[in-house]
């Protein structure tokens, strides 16, 4: 059976499921699971990769209060990384992230994944994963290829059997969200698309904390768009995300 993630707990699992199979409209979240995750002040987060995009989400959230243990291949970049950033920063093994995370970052090269999965395994279950990873065939090989023919978001969740994903976070450069909230004037949106809707609002709130506008393009199946290279990529404001969206469809 897939574990309880904290949020879960603190919501009651029912309501939790309940809310995933509500639809896609944030606006049916029961209120409990809405007020929890709005006034939760601090996630347990994971970040499987702590490299350019890892590194620049984890800090982010690390001072937005959220507790976040960095991974990748290399434990000492990232006890340098958890001791830099302070707080409530620490490092571990890619599997002690994902156990210790309710909520999940993926942020590998697609070429990894594969392998991410086969080690995460069972840790992913249930749990809410944020996809930050494009399949880029020049840098990842077959699996991108294999992973664009069937949809980034599709071929992520079948290479993490069981995770509550949502695409975001996936084609805008990394050094943008580093300073997108202190743009504040700017509304830019952050496209995003997946099934669970109650993953989708953590993942919301994930997103504004960074400094954009949570834009949901539709299901999963949608997150084939959400890459460089797409209509979609780059920043946009929200009107004009909802409107090529719409367009894709
Ligand atoms: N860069 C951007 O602006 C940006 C923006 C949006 C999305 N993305 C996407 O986000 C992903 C990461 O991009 P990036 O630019 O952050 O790459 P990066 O700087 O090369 O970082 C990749 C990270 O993944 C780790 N990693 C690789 N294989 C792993 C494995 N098997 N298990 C655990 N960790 C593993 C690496 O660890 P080691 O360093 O120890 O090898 C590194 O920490 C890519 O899919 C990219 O397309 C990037």
């Amino acid at each position: 059976m897939a574990m309880k993630t904290n949020l879960e707990k603190r919501t009651g699992r029912r309501e939790f499921l309940q809310a995933g199979a509500a639809g896609l409209a944030l606006g049916v979240l029961p209120q409990g699971l809405r007020t929890a995750i709005a006034a939760d002040p601090s996630l347990k987060i994971g970040v499987i990769g702590s490299g350019r995009i890892g590194s620049t989400l984890g800090g982010i959230w690390v001072k937005a209060g959220h507790e976040v243990m960095f991974s990748s291949l290399d434990i000492e970049h990232d006890k340098a990384l958890a001791a830099r950033l302070g707080g409530k920063a620490r490092a571990g093994t890619s599997r002690e992230a994902a156990a210790f995370g309710e909520v999940l970052l993926m942020a590998v090269p697609y070429a990894a994944l594969p392998q991410v999965g086969k080690d995460l395994g069972e840790l992913v279950k249930g749990k809410v994963v944020v996809d930050a990873s494009n399949p880029i065939v020049a840098r990842d090989g077959e699996v991108a290829t294999w992973a664009r023919e069937k949809g980034a978001g599709v071929a992520s969740a079948e290479l993490l059997p069981g995770a509550r994903i949502v695409r975001a976070f996936n084609a805008i450069g990394f050094s943008r969200m580093a300073e997108a909230a202190q743009r504040p004037g700017e509304r830019i949106g952050m496209p995003m698309a997946g099934d669970d809707v109650a993953a989708i609002a953590v993942a919301s709130r994930l997103v504004r904390e960074v400094g954009y506008e949570p834009v949901l393009i539709g299901p999963l199946a949608m997150g084939k768009y959400l890459m460089p290279g797409t209509p979609l990529a780059g920043e946009n404001t929200p009107d004009k995300i909802r409107q090529v969206a719409a367009s894709l469809k």
